[in-house]
Order: structure tokens, then sequence, then C-alpha cells
């Protein structure tokens, strides 16, 4: 019988991508959205690009805070595991509102958890992120480094990956994957899933994308004068097909009885900077970016890369595609559906 796979935000960005890959590795699997930062087109797309295996994914429409709702839906089907990566995620907004960051993405986990256990399903992968290191004293930084986040999103991960280690502790039976995801880019090679921001975006390749459709005259540059080879800052972009199956791989390395609870980088151990990644954008784009060079993004670190070495040796991953493949892929979801979700299927 194939498994059955919950998987929670998997209407959002890193989810469709993670679901789109699991069905094509054989999974039956479940989606629970609210669809607070999403929208219901992803799903549609994704059946779509399985083929014969969009029949194997199924959605509900809910708030993973809603206990009777989670509850029913573990009642009327049997998950073998759950991989949770629902969340909100902007640094601006949880600067603003940080009980809303606390209340979604900490009561969201424990409701999780609380009715996973309650069902016998302790089998579980966690959204987390490389925002939990801060900005590290060296590079590339290691699952050992200290925690030490920065704003209150980032501060929900370490709490959400404690409650983790905790149940694990307690009741040995779990078996839990924490993955921190370092700066997922691009889209499928399909053009037909990518990412949808809300609003102005405030990550660079979908500003940047934006800027390159014509709906933003410049992108600015926070900060050239860092101390990198050309003054911005650097960063480790990993395509977020890579990403997805990284969770693939994650979830064989479930099966493994010793695993307890284990934390994995996932990103591509490559630095790269802000010029960098705008001259591979305009390469495969063949736009010219107009840039505003400007002061540095307060709260912003100056290089972060992982070390992918724990995830190569343990989960047999690797990232395999390149920056040129990320704009590539970004620039044909862009030039596919320049309004995201809200353009016609192309
Ligand atoms: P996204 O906003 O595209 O996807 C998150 C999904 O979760 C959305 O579809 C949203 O509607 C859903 N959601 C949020 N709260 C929910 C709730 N209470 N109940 C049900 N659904 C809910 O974001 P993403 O980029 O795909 O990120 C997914 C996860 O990865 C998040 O946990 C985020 O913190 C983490 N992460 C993202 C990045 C990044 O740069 N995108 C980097 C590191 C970690
Ligand atoms: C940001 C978040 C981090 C989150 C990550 C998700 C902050 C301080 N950190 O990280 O918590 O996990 O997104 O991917 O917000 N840049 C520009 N101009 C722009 C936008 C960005 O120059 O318009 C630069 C930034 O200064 C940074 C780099 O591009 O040097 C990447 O920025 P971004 O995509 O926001 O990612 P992070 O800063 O790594």
């Amino acid at each position: 019988m194939p498994e059955n796979i919950l998987v929670t935000g998997g209407a959002g960005f890193i989810g469709s991508h993670t679901v789109l890959e699991l069905l094509l590795a054989g999974y039956h699997v479940v989606v629970v959205d609210n669809l607070n930062n999403s929208s219901g087109a992803s799903i549609r797309r994704v059946k779509e690009l399985a083929g014969e295996h969009g029949d194997n994914l199924h959605f509900h429409e809910l708030d993973l805070r809603d206990k009777p709702a989670l509850q029913k839906l573990f009642t009327g089907t049997k998950i073998d595991s759950v991989i949770h990566i629902a969340g909100l995620k902007s640094v601006g907004e949880s600067m603003e509102k940080p009980l809303m960051y606390y209340n979604n993405n900490i009561i969201g986990a424990i409701t999780l958890l609380e009715v996973m256990d309650a069902h016998g399903c302790k089998s579980l992968i966690v959204s987390s992120s490389a925002t939990v290191y801060g900005w590290p004293k060296e590079v590339p930084c290691r699952e050992d480094f200290p925690v030490d986040a920065i704003n209150p999103y980032g501060r929900t991960k370490p709490v959400v990956e404690e409650m983790c280690r905790d149940v694990q502790r307690a009741d040995q039976e779990w078996k839990i994957i924490l993955l921190r995801y370092f700066n997922p880019v691009g889209a499928h090679q399909s053009g037909y899933i990518g990412e949808h921001p809300r609003g102005t975006p405030n990550n660079l390749m979908p500003y940047m994308q934006q800027v390159a459709v014509g709906k933003r005259p410049a992108l600015t540059v926070f900060g050239d004068d860092y101390s990198t080879g050309d003054g911005t800052c650097v960063r480790d972009y990993v395509h977020v097909v890579d990403l997805a199956r990284g969770h693939v791989a994650a979830l064989r390395k479930l099966s493994d009885p010793d695993i307890g609870c284990e934390v994995y980088n996932l990103g591509s151990g490559k630095g790269t900077s802000v010029l960098e990644m705008v001259a591979a954008f305009e390469k495969a784009s063949g736009k010219k970016i107009p840039l505003v060079m400007a002061g540095r993004r307060a709260g912003d670190g100056e290089i972060v890369y992982a070390s992918t070495e724990k995830a190569e040796r343990e989960l047999n991953w690797k990232a395999e595609y390149s920056v040129e493949d990320m704009c590539r892929d970004q620039w044909n979801w862009a030039m596919n559906n320049p309004d995201g979700y809200e353009s016609p299927d192309p």
C-alpha cells in the first residue's frame, strides 16, 4: 500500500513543489492549508502536472489550529507521516505583529503534534530555517552551531524545534526530522507552479522578477560596503525543486528506526552575492535590471551559506541545480504567469 503523507501548507511555494515530488515518487498526499498566503490554483496545477498520479492528491482547506477539524481528518484518513510546512514567514510583518506569528506558528505546531499523538502518527518532518543561526560568526553554517534567531518570525523556529526534541525525548516512538532551509528560489521547470508573493515582495528574487517584467522600476541593492568580493551580501540560494526533493529524501530517512530527532540543513552549500544574482538573472531573462544602490537593510547579515555535508552523508541528498538554472526557471514562471496564480493557465 502506498504511504499516505499529510502536507501542511501544501498550497504554498515550497509546499506545492514538495507535494508534486511526493506524488511523482508514488506517495499519496493529503494537503491541509488555510490559503492564507496561497491559492487553490496551485493545488489544481500540481494535480495536472502529476498526470496519472494527480488523483492521489486530496486537499482540505482548514486552519491547523482548528483542532476538531484536524481530528476529524485524522479519524477519517490513515496518515503515515506528516510534513509540516505551514507557517507565516515575513520577517517585517512579524516585527509589527509578533503575537500573530507566535500564535500561528507555535499553536499550529502544538495542535498538529497533539492530534498526531492522539492518533498514533509519530513520524514527522518540519520546516525550519537558516534564520535560526542569526548571523553566524563563521561559514559554512553547520547544524551544531548555536541558535541565535534575531526577529519574532525567526524565534518561532527554534521554539518549534525544541518542542519537537522534547516530544521525541519523552516518547521514543516519535521520529522527527527538522529541515533548515536556506534561500529557496526558482520555480518548477514547467513554468506552471512557482512563488506568488502577496503585496510588495521583501525577498531578492521575487522583487527582481517584478522589475524584469516591468512592474517595478528598479531593484534597490541593500548595501555595497560589506566585506565581500563585490561589497554586497552573500546568501545560499537553493532551487525549490532541489529543496522539494530534500523532503522526499528526508521521508525515506524516517524509515530508519534510530533516527530520533535530527536536524539537517538544506542549501546549495555555495555563497552568491546580490550582484552575482542580478547578473545571472539578467543573463537568463535578457533584461537589464536597473539598480539603485542604497544603505544596508536593518537586521541583514553579511555572509550566510550552508554546510551540506550532513544532508549529503545521511539523507543522500545534494542540490543539483545552479544559480543559472534557478534564474532560468524563475524567469520562465514569471513570463508564463505575470500575475502569479491570478494569471490564466499557461
Ligand atoms: P508560503 O507562504 O508560500 O506557504 C506557507 C503555506 O502555509 C501557505 O499556503 C499558507 O496559506 C499556509 N498556512 C500558514 N498558516 C497556516 C495555518 N495556520 N493553517 C493552515 N495553513 C497555513 O511559504 P513558503 O515559502 O512555502 O514557506 C513554507 C515554510 O518554509 C514556512 O514554514 C517558512 O517559515 C519556511 N521557510 C521558508 C523560507 C523561504 O524563503 N520561502 C525560508 C526558510 C524557511
Ligand atoms: C530573509 C529573511 C530571513 C528569511 C529569508 C527567506 C530578513 C532580515 N531575513 O533573508 O529570515 O529566512 O529571507 O528566504 O529579512 N536584497 C536586496 N534588495 C532587495 C531584497 C533583498 O539587496 O530588494 C538583498 C538583501 O539585503 C540580502 C539578499 O538580497 O542581502 C537576500 O535577501 P532576501 O531574499 O530577503 O533573503 P535573506 O536576507 O537571506
